[in-house]
């Protein structure tokens, strides 16, 4: 069968993004059978052993209680699960010094859910016919924010400025406020801190003058946190999220070891929760439980924020000074090759300036030394205009043993030198 589809169903019922190009690298994996790949691509977290061991425990005491036919074999309030709820609300009214209710919280699916209800119901079509647009300040950033609108259209992003140092191949993106426009014509804004695929974290200035800007429309700021602390707590910089009537603030417990149970938080006033609320009620009703009662034990005992800072960021700070430390020794000081400061998340973000092929191309010249990356070009979702530099970058996962990145890195700076001298004999 072969039924007509909807605008609606084309446009969801394609990949979009990083999606796409991970099916290229299934095939590829597949294909290859008997080849060792180093893959240097995945987005899922590693299961450390004492994140696992936490999840364990505290389904073992759900399964041992009396709370456990309430938590699976009924319904529950659309809003969430109430002891997960107060946990969050404790936690952050005592860390961050907050006077959050119930009514500030919404547990949803996953915190992909909450953008998928967020741009369609700030963003799109207004009932007079105005487009409302969701802004992405800082592009690049997470590959997921393009396929959520139903509204493609609506989604607008805008180029950063750099911060290159050259000598020490470093750079670092930063909001460009001579660009960025926030006007009545905007129906929200998204942006992940610290940020997938980047590692970038947004200073509390650039984020305070971010909302700002939206305050003066009653626009909603949505602050993708999936990253940040107090769980997962993967910045390997200092950083305090940031709260105020505009900000949503959108957690995940993806990165904290439970992407499986599909965990998302948002955190914000009432109006703006109600809005995203009704809109999972008519979706999904309400989020599975289980999940939620685990995370409810881990965050009210405090393991999870522990777990965060002492195993799950100390791994992944390691994993990026592995590869920092390999390109520095491995790739050629006269390439113009910029490392992204790696200030958070589970990626490192190369750039190759003047690169002479494509992202794509590099990519598949990758795959041929055995080596997995993900090309950077999925991840500028919005930004329509033809920019040279969204060719020029790859993800490197930081998901990946120490010896496979090591290796993967002085592969990589073989192949990044062969291309640019292959062009520089053209040139000749
Ligand atoms: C920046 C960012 N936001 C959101 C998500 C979606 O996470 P979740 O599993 O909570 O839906 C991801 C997943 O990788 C992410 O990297």
């Amino acid at each position: 069968m072969n039924p007509a589809l909807s605008q609606f169903g084309t446009q969801m019922s394609n990949l979009t993004g990083v999606r796409a190009i991970m099916k290229d690298i299934i095939e590829t994996l597949r294909a290859g059978e008997g080849q060792d790949f180093i893959n240097l691509s995945a987005g899922n977290p590693v299961i450390l052993p004492e994140v696992e061991q936490l999840w364990r425990d505290c389904t073992a005491q759900l399964l041992a209680s009396s709370e456990y036919g309430e938590v699976v074999c009924r319904y529950g309030s659309s809003q969430g699960y109430q002891p997960l709820i107060e946990a969050i609300a404790n936690d952050f009214n005592q860390r961050y010094g907050l006077n959050l209710s119930d009514r500030n919280i919404l547990i949803t699916p996953g915190s992909q859910s909450i953008y998928f209800y967020a741009t369609n119901a700030f963003g799109g079509y207004t009932s007079s016919g105005n487009l409302k647009q969701v802004v992405l300040p800082l592009s690049p950033d997470y590959t997921g924010y393009g396929g959520v609108s139903l509204t493609p259209e609506a989604v607008v992003a805008y180029k950063p400025t750099l911060d290159i140092d050259e000598k020490a191949h470093r750079f670092k993106y930063r909001p460009d406020f001579s660009q960025l426009r926030i006007t009545e014509d905007t129906g929200c804004v998204i942006f992940s801190r610290p940020c997938n695929p980047t590692g970038n974290v947004l200073t509390q200035e650039e984020v305070k003058k971010i909302a700002d800007l939206a305050a003066s429309f009653e626009v909603p700021v949505l602050i993708d946190s999936a990253y940040a602390p107090p769980f997962p707590a993967l910045n390997f910089t200092e950083m305090t999220p940031v709260f105020g009537s505009n900000i949503i603030h959108c957690m995940s417990l993806s990165k904290a070891g439970l992407p499986g149970e599909r965990v998302g938080i948002a955190i914000g006033e009432p109006n703006l929760i109600g809005v995203l609320q009704s809109f999972q009620t008519n979706l999904c009703i309400h989020s599975p439980r289980y999940g939620q009662a685990i995370a409810a034990r881990a965050i009210a005992s405090g393991a999870l924020a522990d777990i965060s800072t002492n195993i799950i960021r100390p791994y992944y700070a390691a994993k990026f000074d592995v590869v920092e430390n390999t390109l520095d020794q491995s790739m050629p000081q006269e390439l113009p090759w910029l490392l992204h400061r790696g200030e958070g998340a589970i990626f490192a973000w190369l750039w190759l300036q003047e690169l002479p092929i494509t992202d794509w191309e590099l990519y598949q010249d990758l795959k041929k030394v055995g080596v997995i990356v993900v090309p950077g070009s999925t991840f500028f979702p919005g930004l329509r205009e033809d920019w040279s530099h969204k060719h020029q970058c790859i993800r490197i996962s930081l998901t990946a043993s120490d010896e496979e990145i090591e290796t993967g890195m002085q592969r990589l700076a073989k192949v990044v030198q062969s291309v640019y001298q292959r062009s520089a004999s053209v040139i000749v």
